[in-house]
């Protein structure tokens, strides 16, 4: 039996692992700690809402009082933290937003936990979800590893290579026993449409402008999302306490091509003629401080806890892709802010 905090639920990543958890794992209790904000959608975990081993809790991660009182009330034995601001570009507008989220939540987090387990860590686990942006950016050669040094340039992932810090710092001034993943870009069901892909994929079925950045020549290493959760679950489950460990698709796309593939992807499914959508390619002006080129090496995950990524990319793709024609409705509540009503419908704690 445990009683597993996951914060950050409602979000895309942290939906689906939830779902994962809790239909995998009867014999545990899933905590989901959300404050709902824009990103978090209670809609995205519909499926699940009624069993007996969820419980949801609208909570910011910031609330010092309430996180305690979560710890107690629910006995948690263990957290797998997801909550955070998400968006690079929204964390160039509000920085501040994204210190307070990022860096303090989780160490109102971490600190909740050493205080409520109180020094006796057997069978204890903080498990902090992060990003492969704390490294920075790549030339045209090259992988990140577990030790490439932290070279963050937004203020979103300045922020979560703090957090990662303050994660260490407490395994090793406190003992804390943690774990913490870096990944790469995600995609599939449930994504916020404001990230590349889902923006894509709604704006073609609009015949609305596709915006690419800059020329459109930066690189990032893509994931499905349900192979980002099975990483979790197994690092959760069998990762060596106060190691990293790497997750990425070995799935590298130029920007540019990647619209290309989405167009043709979203065109042929729709069934328009091929190619009818590249004229909504727009090219736009380069996001600040843009990283060029993102790409995981993920051997130690491979090698040492047997992970494979389980899909192709262009299966992941077309999975995508037709997940989100068939659910225009959750797409137009997210796009109107209708899904913000659900949580007042559903919840009242
Ligand atoms: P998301 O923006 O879809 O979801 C974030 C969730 O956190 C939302 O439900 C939101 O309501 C909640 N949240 C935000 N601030 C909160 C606060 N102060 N208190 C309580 N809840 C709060 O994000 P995502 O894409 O699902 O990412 C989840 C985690 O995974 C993040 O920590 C992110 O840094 C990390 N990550 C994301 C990706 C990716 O490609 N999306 C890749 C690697 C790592
Ligand atoms: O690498 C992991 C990270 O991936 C996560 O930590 C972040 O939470 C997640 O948002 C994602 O960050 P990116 O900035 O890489 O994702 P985004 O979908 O915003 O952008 C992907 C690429 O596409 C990036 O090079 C910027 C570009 N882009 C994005 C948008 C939204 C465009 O060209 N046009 C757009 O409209």
């Amino acid at each position: 039996m445990r009683n597993i905090l996951v914060t950050g639920g409602a979000g895309f990543i942290g939906s689906h692992l939830v779902r994962l958890l809790v239909n995998k794992y009867t014999n545990y209790n899933i905590i989901n700690m959300d404050m709902l904000t824009y990103a978090g959608n209670l809609e995205n975990l519909k499926d699940i809402e009624d069993k007996k081993n969820y419980t949801f809790v609208k909570c910011n991660i910031c609330d010092v009082g309430k996180v305690n009182q979560v710890f107690e009330k629910y006995q948690i034995d263990s957290v797998i933290h997801l909550a955070a601001e998400s968006h690079v570009d929204r964390s160039i507008v509000d920085p501040l937003l994204f210190a307070k989220s990022n860096i303090m939540g989780t160490l109102i987090l971490l600190q909740a936990a050493k205080e409520q387990w109180n020094a006796n860590f057997s069978n204890h686990i903080f498990y902090h979800v992060s990003t492969d942006e704390v490294y920075g950016s790549l030339g045209d050669e090259g992988f990140f590893t577990e030790q490439t040094p932290y070279d963050p340039h937004s203020p979103y992932s300045a922020s979560k290579a703090s957090s990662d810090h303050f994660v260490r710092a407490f395994h090793d001034t406190y003992g804390l026993p943690i774990l913490i993943s870096n990944c790469s870009n995600n995609y599939g069901s449930f994504q916020f449409p404001e990230k590349l892909i889902p923006l894509l994929i709604n704006n073609i079925i609009n015949n609305k402008s596709l915006p690419v950045y800059g020329k459109g020549e930066n690189i990032r290493d893509w994931l499905f999302v349900n192979d980002h959760v099975r990483a979790i679950d197994l690092i959760f489950h069998k990762g060596k306490l106060g190691e990293t460990y790497n997750i990425g698709g070995s799935n590298e796309w130029k920007n540019i091509d990647l619209v290309k593939l989405i167009i043709k992807t979203v065109d042929r499914l729709l069934g328009r003629e091929e190619g009818t959508s590249n004229k909504l390619i727009t090219y736009v002006t380069d996001r600040a401080g843009h990283d060029k080129r993102y790409a995981i090496d993920c051997t130690k995950l491979k090698d040492e806890l047997g992970w494979e990524p389980s899909l192709q990319f262009d299966e992941g793709i077309e999975k995508t892709v037709i997940w989100y024609l068939n659910n225009k409705e959750w797409l137009k509540n997210v796009i109107s802010g209708d899904y913000q009503a659900y949580y007042g419908k559903i919840y009242k704690n």
